[in-house]
């Protein structure tokens, strides 16, 4: 009987079974809590044959080179698989997985969260409460700008932004979306939705919720001349990847009363905050929380460990991405 393969889990995660991953492999785990660091990551995966990573390692070629021939999968903690490189890990024979669809209502659940709570500035009445400077109802106190029966432009009508806009029309909002692939008529109709160019959306809509993964094209998308085309009332809302944004040109924008207010889940460096969005009253700063739930997270963790193992067994994972 051969050894088992030998299988780097880069951090401590929710739902992920180690006791089913020791029957099939040797698990490697972290040496402390917390991210696996670059250089501890490169020094275990030598010689390994999968890989359990999250959104914050980055598994390139330089990596898959040093993992060598062994390296058979890479099974992300996520939905979003930009910081692998997918074509190097195909060309490899390398298959990359990731968990769809267990955490498209909890994504859209903060997406609407973060699109209310910017329109009302939630954010800076609270950080005014907490200072102890509420001193009674005040008629102009935090006036904000009215959701109900606006219109929510989507960008990136996948699973997601689909779900945000069934939340829509609980708020009866007209629901504008952009997308590479137009969804079916049939579903158009169910969601209220219509397909229009970026840049009429961009210029049509009160909310602007960014749903679309991070590629060649989405980076950069909303740049300062994008911003321009918006309403002075618009809100911007990302639950994408924060490289889809210019975070400079959303920052001036912000401090200048450009548009209304941005509510921001994802950043172009996380963690590092553009010091131009922490200085911004109406922006709504979360720190990545699209799938922060305790059932949605133990799913991810189930999903992933299935994806592993599956391609480990010479099966089909359940959500490959190659
Ligand atoms: C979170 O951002 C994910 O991609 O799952």
């Amino acid at each position: 009987m051969g050894e088992k393969p030998r299988v780097v889990i880069t951090r401590r995660l929710p739902g992920v079974s180690l006791a089913k991953i020791g029957e099939k492999a040797e698990a490697v785990l972290p040496d402390r809590d917390g991210p696996m660091p670059r250089k501890e990551l490169l020094r275990k995966v030598r010689g390994a044959s999968g890989i359990l990573s999250t959104l914050a390692d980055r598994i390139d070629a330089p990596l898959m080179e040093t993992a060598g021939k062994t390296l058979r999968v890479v099974s992300n903690f996520a939905v979003g698989v930009n910081n692998i490189d997918v074509a190097e890990a195909t060309r490899r024979r390398i298959r990359v997985c990731n968990t769809p669809d267990v955490l498209t209502e909890a994504a859209a659940d903060l997406g609407f969260g973060l699109l209310l709570a910017a329109a009302r500035r939630f954010s800076e009445a609270e950080r005014f409460l907490r200072a102890g400077k509420f001193t009674g109802w005040d008629p102009w106190g935090f006036l904000g700008v009215p959701v109900f029966g606006r219109t929510l432009g989507i960008v990136g009508m996948g699973k997601i932004g689909s779900a945000i806009a069934a939340r829509a029309r609980g708020f009866e909002m007209r629901v504008l979306y952009h997308s590479r692939t137009p969804i079916p008529k049939a579903r158009e109709d169910a969601l209220r939705a219509r397909h229009v160019g970026l840049d009429d959306l961009l210029s049509g809509s009160d909310f602007i919720v960014l749903c679309v993964p991070l590629t060649s094209e989405t980076r950069g998308m909303i740049d300062r001349g994008r911003l321009r085309r918006m309403k002075k009332e618009a809100v911007l809302v990302n639950i994408g990847r924060g490289e889809v944004v210019d975070e400079g040109a959303l920052a001036e924008a912000l401090a200048v009363g450009r548009i209304f207010a941005g509510g921001l889940d994802v950043y172009e460096k996380e963690p590092k905050i553009h010091p131009g969005l922490l200085r911004a009253p109406t922006a709504v700063l979360l720190p990545h929380l699209g799938s922060a739930t305790t059932e949605t997270r133990e799913r991810m963790g189930g999903l992933a460990t299935e994806n592993l193992l599956a391609v480990l067994s010479g099966d089909d994972p359940p959500c490959p991405v190659n």
